[in-house]
């Protein structure tokens, strides 16, 4: 196959670009600055000769935006807001003008579209969607709206050749540098990997092998198309999310943190405590409903996977 990935330069991209081409398929990632072979550069927002990779490519896997872990202050959420829409906009005209558009348009989007909710696991068919909860700080309503309009302009594409699939997907752990899993590992390894404001708040992750897997599961199921949850099938309660990782690395102890104290090291992190704090339960109905079975669909087995791979190394 030949795939392109727009974005490809980050966590998820560098995941996936390993995965297919260890599998033998050509991929080229789309880059705002290439170093390397198989990178072209783009602006992630006008037409440019980059999009002469998408003739004849079988999927085209989309995953520009800017960071999420930073302040959210008002010019950091509009550049997260424009660097999704714009990109996923030129995307859809670079496929529309294609002379042999890709078979399937698989768009990045996120689990954070679904309300933060305690009480019931949320999948695509009967799930809550987020943006006007009760007792949430107000500006947890403007990820919503991004996670929204990044879904709407994938939506409003014309690319009647091209099947498109919203990939609706939890936090991915994998064993690299600067990925999320490393940064709650180190958090663990301090002492800090105690519940944080309580712990109640749902975590929904994905190991990196299944994400892998449901992508390709995804490309190759033309019967499939619309926002797919990328989760794994258990997700569970912070306090028991960070009780099964400092397990996993025979940690004995994690200090409790307040909201106060998570404020405090979201601003020594240059991040924000939504990302803590909102409790997200979600489940992976159409993949499951599909067929689809994960290598990895419990959280202490996966925790345990992943640590054994960064001890390995
Ligand atoms: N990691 C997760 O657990 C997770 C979970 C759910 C959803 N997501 C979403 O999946 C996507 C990829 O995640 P990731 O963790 O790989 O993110 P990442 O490491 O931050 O990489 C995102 C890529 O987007 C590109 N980018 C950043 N700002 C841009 C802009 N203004 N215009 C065009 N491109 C821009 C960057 O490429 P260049 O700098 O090379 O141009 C970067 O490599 C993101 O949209 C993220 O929100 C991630």
């Amino acid at each position: 196959m030949k795939l392109v990935i727009p974005g490809g330069t980050g966590q998820v991209g560098t995941i996936l670009d390993r995965a297919f081409t260890g599998a033998g398929h050509e991929v080229v990632v789309l880059t705002r600055r290439p170093a390397r072979d198989r990178e072209l550069p783009w602006d992630g927002r006008t037409l440019g000769p980059w999009a002469e990779a998408f003739d004849g490519a079988d999927a085209v896997v989309n995953l520009a935006g800017r960071s999420v872990s930073c302040r959210y202050t008002p010019a950091n959420l509009q550049d997260m807001m424009d660097s999704r829409v714009l990109s996923t906009r030129v995307v859809g005209e670079a496929i529309a003008a294609a002379a042999r558009p890709p078979r399937v348009w698989l768009q990045m989007s996120t689990a954070t579209i679904y309300a933060h909710r305690f009480d019931a696991p949320n999948d695509e068919a009967t799930g809550v969607i987020g943006g006007d909860e009760p007792d949430v700080p107000r500006y947890w309503e403007y990820s919503v709206r991004i996670a929204k309009a990044w879904e709407r302009e994938q939506k409003r594409a014309a690319t009647p050749s091209t099947r498109k699939v919203a990939l609706r997907a939890a936090m991915v752990m994998s064993p690299d540098r600067g990925g999320v899993f490393d940064v709650l590992l180190r958090m663990a390894r301090l002492g800090l990997g105690g519940p944080v404001a309580g712990g109640a708040q749902y975590m929904s992750w994905i190991h990196e092998r299944d994400l892998v897997r449901a992508v390709e599961f995804l490309i190759d199921r033309d019967d499939l198309a619309g926002p797919v949850n990328l989760a794994a099938p258990a997700p569970l309660p912070q306090r028991a999310f960070m009780r099964e990782l400092r397990s996993a690395w025979g940690m004995p102890v994690g200090l409790p943190a307040t909201k106060w104290m998570a404020e405090i090291g979201a601003l020594a992190l240059r991040s924000d405590t939504e990302l803590l704090l909102k409790s997200r339960r979600v489940v992976p109905g159409r993949l499951l409903d599909a067929g689809f079975t994960f290598t990895h669909p419990e959280w202490p087995e996966a925790a345990t996977d992943l640590v054994q791979q960064i001890r390995a190394r």
